[in-house]
């Protein structure tokens, strides 16, 4: 099992995991998260769990989570930018995870729009980034992380055996969750110090080169509809502009992408 102490001994960071809270389980590391930010806990304070019981992704998704296998962990934003920049902090996140992972443990990752960290082609990482408000309006931002790191294959629920992995499954071997968080928060800090200097451009830059996305033909799955056609680009507050047959431009916030 992880440990506070242990992880706060290994980091080298000035705010992001500054203080760390750790629940052997919680319902949801993102959910501990808010109620702390509510509850005045300062910013870069991270809310880690060894177990969720309701875990959960995009899209009113669950999070599997169980004990021990991987890495379940929220931090505590309260970034001083324009409302419209603030889904650019998943992008934030997304790099940051891509790096640390190389760092860490050596596996070269790409991301999948919006947030997904893929292995081999299977999704060893998700990102939630929830936003809210404080009753003065200044926003809150939950970063939620969830790593399958020593997750075996039978640990996945069938409807995502397929599409889904962990890092010792695509490796073969064992990679330390104290090792990958450390390295997660510590590029997380210096990703998230570029992002509130307002260096957007360096950060998008970095995300499309792990996403390889632009030029590629894609079909978007949104609340039923489908859109198909190919990537022009990814904006500032990271929608994807695409293309399709019939010459219009669209512009996706939301959504699942397949690959065409
Ligand atoms: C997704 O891909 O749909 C996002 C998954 C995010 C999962 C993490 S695990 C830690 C944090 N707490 C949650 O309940 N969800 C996020």
């Amino acid at each position: 099992m992880l440990s506070s102490a242990e992880l706060s001994a290994g980091l080298n960071t000035e705010k992001i995991g500054k203080r760390i809270i750790h629940f052997t389980e919680t319902d949801s590391t993102n959910t501990q998260a808010l109620l702390l930010a509510r509850g005045g806990a300062a910013e870069g304070t991270v809310v880690l769990a060894e177990r969720q019981t309701a875990g959960r992704g995009r899209m009113d998704r669950t999070w599997h989570s169980p004990p021990g296998a991987g890495i379940y962990l929220s931090v505590i934003l309260t970034p001083r930018v324009s409302p419209s920049r603030l889904p650019g902090i998943t992008l934030v996140a997304a790099v940051a995870g891509a790096e640390s992972l190389k760092e860490s443990t050596r596996v070269s990752v790409d991301i999948k729009w919006p947030n997904d960290l893929l292995l081999n082609g299977r999704k060893i990482c998700g990102i939630l980034t929830e936003l809210h408000s404080r009753e003065d309006g200044s926003p809150i931002v939950i970063v939620g992380i969830g790593i399958n790191v020593n997750t075996p294959r039978d640990m996945f629920p069938e409807d995502i055996a397929n599409t889904a992995s962990s890092i010792m499954i695509e490796t073969g071997r064992e990679a330390s969750r104290k090792d990958i968080v450390s390295s997660l928060l510590g590029h997380f800090e210096r990703w998230y110090r570029i992002y509130t200097e307002g260096g957007f451009a360096v950060i998008l830059d970095r995300w499309k080169a792990y996403s390889g996305i632009i030029g590629r033909r894609i079909r978007v799955e949104q609340e039923g509809a489908r859109t198909e056609g190919t990537v022009l680009d990814i904006d500032i507050s990271g929608a994807l502009i695409i293309h399709d047959d019939a010459g219009l431009r669209h512009s996706i916030c939301s959504g699942d992408i397949v690959y065409v």
